[in-house]
């Protein structure tokens, strides 16, 4: 018995064929996963059976009929809902008005009968959430609570998630699993899209790899291995990154004392935090999203200024820089918004070359040449698939990351600032940029990784810092670290108790 089955799906962007005679089947009452490389397409086949795009060719059969889903809404009526990175939620209502609305069709909505009705959804399905909360007081993980239960409110029999584990911590992450098993044994289909393997294998019981747009094959669970599944993806071997031990480290060169730093809206974002780098180590630094790391980016890139505090590099005063005198000073940024890092309309030779432009003037004049052939030289050692006039926007996620990163290491920097680096990165892409972070390491960099995947501090860092609140509230070497151990400090349970105490 099917939920869904797509047949021969085509989807062309201009010449692009971002969807390839696509056939994908989702059995009743099972968790299907979807995995690929960064651009393989399987985002914008869920768009087509969610109804936000419309295939060229193909046909979607939902429960055995024939279905012409031009729209969200005739896909919710067919019971299929979707929950994407980007939550569509209003964050000055609650929950219960976030989940009722749309659904009453411009009713008014009754405050208590809407909370009563939730709290009822809230029970049947299993589902945590306060239904009188303010959106914009919840956690990312209870944000996404809130979107799971309104497509169930909404009776979707059939529900679609797109990367969902990418911004949460672990204990957030088997919440879910736990509440998506539980579903599924009550007859819920599920479409699971995620870059983490092993999340697959632990939740799913079929995979389907797409690459280039093509279907590779459909594999159980029980039949394959997080080696076979990566090799499907990406057509070789990969063998993840790993971080040499005993290396032997220098001294310190980066001194952060005391700073203290306000968000835009003007709430204290960083409280009294120092932290010390030295040379030839990974200082991780990890936390859930919005405990102070972009703030902290900010100070280190010279585009915030701190309240309080200090922060040096070696001799350089860096508390007061600007980006121009950062940069200067040997600091090589990877911000952690890679569409900041770059101008779309310009090409990527510019883009290369935009942080050091006076080197590249001969004669008074911009050297096009010279900007041409440095990017030639980058490209091909980055192996960045792209042609030095390409205009940055038309680049896929991993492409443009990979520029940032030529543009961050190619000056051997004294200093790195790495903000989540390989946030939505495929394996091979991810697997890439680990590895050159640890080079520069190896080579007697300091480096400040910042990054809300524990895999990724735990593959690569030499310590790991723990930001809660604005506040460093654990320094742990590499081996006292555990995922559990770190997933407590980062939700704040360290703090708890001592408040308690
Ligand atoms: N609206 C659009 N216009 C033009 N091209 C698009 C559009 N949407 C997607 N594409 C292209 O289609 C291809 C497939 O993209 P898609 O988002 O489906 O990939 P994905 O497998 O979800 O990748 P990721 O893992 O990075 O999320 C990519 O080359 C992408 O650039
Ligand atoms: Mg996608």
């Amino acid at each position: 018995m099917y939920a869904v089955q797509m047949r021969g799906i085509i989807k062309r962007f201009g010449p692009l064929v971002a969807n390839d005679q696509i056939d994908f089947n989702l059995e009743q009452g099972e968790i299907h996963a979807l995995l690929g490389e960064n651009g393989a397409g399987k985002t914008t086949l869920m768009r087509i059976l969610y109804g936000l795009y419309h295939a060229d060719e193909g046909e979607v059969v939902v429960n055995d009929q024939t279905a012409h889903v031009a729209s969200p809404k005739d896909a919710i009526r067919l019971g299929i809902g979707m929950v994407t990175q980007h939550f569509a939620l209003v964050p000055t209502l609650s929950v219960a008005e976030n989940i009722v609305l749309g659904y009453t069709d411009g009713f008014q909505v009754n405050p208590r009968i809407a909370q009563q009705r939730v709290a009822e959804a809230c029970t049947r399905f299993g589902i945590e959430v306060d239904p009188a909360a303010l959106v914009r007081h919840l956690s990312v993980g209870e944000r996404q609570r809130v979107e799971i239960l309104k497509a169930l409110y909404r009776d979707a029999r059939i529900l679609i998630l797109d990367e969902p584990t990418a911004v949460l911590v672990p204990q957030e992450v088997d919440m879910l699993f736990g509440t998506l098993e539980r579903l599924r044994r009550g007859g819920l289909s599920v479409i699971f899209i995620s870059h983490k393997l092993y999340e697959v294998m632990a939740l799913c019981a079929r995979i389907t790899v797409l690459r280039d747009g093509r279907v590779v094959g459909t594999v159980d669970k029980a039949a394959t291995s997080q080696a076979e599944l990566a090799r499907m993806m990406v057509g070789r071997e990969t063998f993840g990154v790993t971080r040499q031990e005993d290396q032997s480290q220098g001294p310190t060169l980066l001194h952060i004392d005391n700073l203290s730093a306000l968000d835009e809206r003007g709430l204290p974002a960083l409280r009294n935090v120092s932290l010390v780098v030295r040379e030839g180590e990974i200082l991780g630094v990890a936390g859930v999203s919005g405990n102070g790391q972009t703030e902290l980016s900010h100070v280190l890139a010279g585009t915030l200024k701190p309240t309080e505090g200090r922060v040096m590099m070696g001799d350089h005063d860096l508390t007061f820089a600007d980006p121009a005198n950062v940069s200067s000073a040997g600091v090589g940024r990877i911000p952690e918004d890679r569409h900041e890092g770059v101008i779309g309309e310009l090409s990527v030779a510019d883009n290369l070359a935009l942080e050091h432009l006076n080197q590249f003037i001969t004669a008074g004049m911009l050297d096009h040449r010279r900007i041409r052939k440095h990017a030639e030289k980058l490209i091909a050692e980055y192996q960045i698939k792209a042609s030095p006039a390409d205009r940055m926007r038309t680049l896929s996620g991993g492409n443009m990351q990979k520029v940032i990163l030529a543009r961050a290491l190619s000056r051997n920097p004294q200093l790195v600032v790495a903000s989540q680096p390989t946030r939505g990165l495929d394996v091979g892409a991810t697997e890439y940029v680990r590895t050159k972070l640890l080079e520069q390491r190896n080579r007697g960099a300091a480096v400040l990784l910042l990054s809300e995947d524990l895999d990724e501090i735990l593959a690569l860092s030499d310590r790991i810092a723990v930001i809660y609140e604005g506040r460093i509230v654990g320094l742990l070497s590499a081996e006292e670290a555990e995922e559990e151990k770190l997933g407590l400090l980062m939700s704040g349970a360290r703090e708890e108790a001592n408040a308690e105490s």
